[in-house]
């Protein structure tokens, strides 16, 4: 269990929430929703004690120990796996590393003597010696071979590293357990079994997320930061969607009786429930969702940014042409071969190995070297390239986003790089902030706005989705759609995918397909067939 009780937290002129007063209990899942920016990740930190709420507390049951996936994360890199996991518990783990010092001593005396044998009765308490079985099982769940479990954390791939850090959080049966975005990075079938995992965890599961299929299928509750407020809803995200959505058009329906918009609301509930039924917790939810009242829900205030890309010149006959790449890493055949010309008005959507496509975009951009084969750009193409990993740009960078932007801007002046700050949704004082406290999905508006300026004519963008809001995707979707040039891109987001390309290319195990389709009807050829 815990309880928030009158937190509030503000950066300077900006107000992230006030008056926060939750509990939260064992046995549910919290998805914690709300814009980027809005305060999710803050507020996770306050309630795991990373940082310190301006007023008010938070308390745990007593023993209660809790564990975090972080949004970020690049501190494990110099442990191996398995450590890395078990750190998951860090009494566990600084038991196991004092025991080790004590041993290696070489003038072991009595005293150390009575020591180790107190590390020795707590370490048993805590069932350490299934400690490495345990946290080897938790990474053969979600995918990571033994092979690997001596290896480096550095050493692995991103995809991989985040399976690691998501047992490390998993590691010991936490009874509170806080995930800050944890499908970002994460392949279908560890997403997966990742909700399994949730659905069975008997503690009390807090998680952030975008991603509207995971929060539909493990969510009991929706925590929504909006208006400077957080506020709980009982249900699943689509239930929370609708319901704002109805309270938006009873408010606009400022004329309706106050009995009609109950009847309104009471139809809506009846309609749900009886849709909602599959989850263990489907009963209960049920009575509490009958016990809702108008004044319960609100309206959301989500904005959307504009993304809109120009380009200073039309692309010529030539734009790209591969042949025969071939690129290996790690050991692994990545790229086999692949071979493409792209005609203008293509929009390529890469699907399949998605580290392949990673090392594909650095190659074709120049910070990479294939093994072998060739690739030509046009004399009259330009490039833009939206990089997944966007660390470098932002960590322990002093600058605020007007000098951030400058940086990649050919005119200068603070009026034209407001402007497009303005768009991305940092206005007035926002623009001010230095760089490294952005939120993860405000640094990938500020990347947004950097291709923006370049006015290339031919962009790539790796998995430009990540981090972003339901209004953002919205914004990226739109703006590649209305580009009239040619798109290099890799999403997980299938309706995005749907909208904006005209090609696909997927890189297989074998080599690659290239079909000149849209999304579904390739799906509709290759695996519904
Ligand atoms: N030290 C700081 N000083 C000033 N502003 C800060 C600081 N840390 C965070 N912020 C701002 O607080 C707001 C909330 O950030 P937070 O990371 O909690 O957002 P979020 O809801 O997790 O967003 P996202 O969905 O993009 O991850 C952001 O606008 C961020 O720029
Ligand atoms: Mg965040």
């Amino acid at each position: 269990m815990i309880n928030v009780n009158n937190v509030s937290l503000r950066y300077g002129a900006q107000k992230l929430f006030d008056d926060v007063n939750l509990t939260f209990t064992p046995g549910n899942c919290y998805g914690v929703i709300g814009a980027n920016g809005a305060g999710k990740s803050t507020f996770l930190k306050i309630l795991s004690g990373d940082i310190e709420a301006d007023t008010g507390d938070i308390t745990l049951g007593k023993n209660m120990r809790m564990s975090v996936l972080k949004q970020d994360h690049y501190e494990y890199d110099d442990f191996n796996v398995i450590q890395t996991v078990i750190m998951g518990n860090k009494r566990l783990y600084d038991i196991m590393i004092e025991k080790d010092a004590l041993y290696a001593k070489e003038d072991f005396t009595d005293e150390d003597g009575i020591k180790a044998s107190e590390l020795e009765g707590e370490f048993a308490e805590m069932d350490g010696w299934s400690a490495d079985s345990e946290a080897s099982s938790l990474l053969q769940g979600l995918g990571i071979p033994t092979s690997l479990h001596e290896k480096d954390v550095k050493d692995l791939t991103g995809n991989e590293k985040v399976k690691v850090l998501l047992a490390q959080a998993l590691f010991g049966k936490p009874g509170i357990l806080i995930l800050d975005e944890p499908t970002n990075h994460l392949d279908v079938k560890s997403i997966r079994w990742l909700q399994d995992f949730l659905g069975d965890f008997e503690g009390t599961v807090i998680v952030v997320s975008h991603d509207r299929h995971f929060l539909n299928e493990v969510c009991t509750h929706m925590v929504d930061i909006d208006f400077g407020k957080i506020k709980m809803f009982v249900g699943n995200y689509d239930f929370w969607y609708e319901s704002s959505q109805l309270a938006l058009s009873l408010m606009r329906d400022q004329n309706k009786k106050k009995e009609e918009k109950i009847k309104d609301l009471q139809n809506f509930i009846a309609r749900f429930s009886a849709n909602a039924s599959k989850s263990k917790q489907a009963t209960s939810r049920k009575k509490l969702l009958e016990k809702i009242t108008l004044d319960d829900i609100m309206p959301s205030s989500r904005r959307y940014p504009f993304v809109g890309f120009n380009m200073e010149r039309e692309v010529g006959n030539e734009i790209l042409t591969v042949e025969e790449l071939n690129k290996t890493v790690d050991g692994v055949h990545l790229i086999k071969n692949l071979s493409f010309r792209v005609n203008k008005y293509d929009k390529i959507a890469f699907i399949g190995d998605e580290l392949a496509i990673t090392h594909l975009f650095k190659i074709l951009i120049g910070e990479e070297n294939q093994d072998s084969g060739t690739f030509k750009w046009g004399q009259t193409i330009t490039t833009s390239y939206f990089p997944k990993d966007n660390s470098h740009f932002f960590e322990g960078v002093n600058l605020n986003l007007i000098d951030w932007l400058r940086q990649f801007s050919v005119e200068q002046s603070e009026i034209y790089l407001r402007g497009f700050l303005g768009r991305m949704l940092f206005s007035g004082e926002e623009a001010l902030k230095e760089a490294k406290v952005l939120s993860g999905g405000e640094k990938v508006r500020c990347m947004l706005s950097r291709m923006m300026l370049k006015d290339a004519n031919v962009l790539i963008l790796d998995q430009p989705t990540n981090h972003l809001d339901l209004e953002s995707i919205t914004a990226v979707n739109n703006g590649l759609r209305d580009f009239k040039s040619n798109l290099l891109f890799t999403s997980h987001d299938h309706q995005f995918i749907q909208t904006i390309a005209n090609r696909i290319i997927e890189i297989t195990k074998d080599g690659f397909r290239d079909r000149s389709m849209t999304y579904e009807e390739y799906i509709e050829e290759f695996y519904m067939k």
